[in-house]
């Protein structure tokens, strides 16, 4: 898919916020585009905005884009959150953490007034987790056998993430990932959520569920935009 979708897609959602906004930064090359427009407008309109990383990699570009960045805070919640995704069904239920920052997502995510969502085409999909492994940050210790036991609960097949095949990939907070794959997808993401947010190890999945409120898919041509109903789109995780 090329770049520019994406491009369009992220600077779209980066023209809506406005002065003194708190705006959520994700991860991923779609939400690049939108951290690096955000630094434009600052620079061009003088428009005032600050910002919550959600991973180093988007502190860096952040810093590199002269957003000031803040730590997300009780008093303050974040106005406007822009994100990219690996997969998003029609419900705007998504999986996220292709990354590996899936965990600073939700919780910036859940302390979000609007939850904005940037793709392009090749992320739209029927069924959740049949193209793209649903990701779960599990804690180093005893991972393997957390790894069964999340395989039994889900009927899944987990894989290890690493680098180079033989290194764990380690998240910003120190977690191991695995890949979960479902032979022909996850059927009830809500079930398989509330499954893997009850297992002993497991520190976050990467199903957002009820968490989007504005689904923007950038095309050659410009974006498409679409507003998600939550009450159809509601998670049990809550
Ligand atoms: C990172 C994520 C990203 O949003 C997701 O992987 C999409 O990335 P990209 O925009 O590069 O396709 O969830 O944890």
């Amino acid at each position: 898919m090329s770049d520019l979708a994406k491009q369009h897609a992220g600077e779209y959602a980066a023209n809506l916020a406005e002065d003194g906004m708190l705006l959520g930064l994700g991860t991923g090359s779609t939400a690049a585009w939108a951290i690096t427009r955000l630094g434009e407008r600052m620079q061009k309109e003088e428009l005032n905005v600050t910002g919550v990383a959600t991973s180093r990699s988007s502190l860096e570009l952040a810093r590199q884009a002269g957003i000031p960045l803040e730590d997300p805070s009780p008093g303050r919640i974040v106005d406007l959150y822009i994100d990219g995704a690996d997969e998003a069904d029609d419900l705007g239920r998504l999986i996220k953490g292709g990354g590996g920052a899936l965990l600073r997502e939700k919780i910036v995510a859940i302390h979000s007034q609007r939850h904005i969502i940037v793709i392009d085409p090749s992320k739209k999909v029927r069924v959740l987790g049949r193209a793209f492994p649903l990701p779960v940050e599990v804690v180093p210790f005893g991972h393997m056998v957390t790894a069964r036991h999340i395989e039994g609960a889900t009927r899944s097949r987990a894989v290890l993430r690493t680098v180079g095949g033989e290194v764990p990939f380690m998240t910003d907070n120190g977690g191991y990932v695995y890949d979960l794959h479902f032979e022909s997808g996850i059927a009830d993401p809500e079930t398989v959520a509330a499954t893997l947010a009850s297992l002993v190890g497991v520190v976050e999945h990467g199903l957002f569920l009820g968490l989007c409120d504005v689904l923007v898919t950038g095309t050659e041509e410009g974006v498409q935009t679409k507003e998600i109903d939550k009450t159809t789109a509601k998670t049990r995780e809550a």
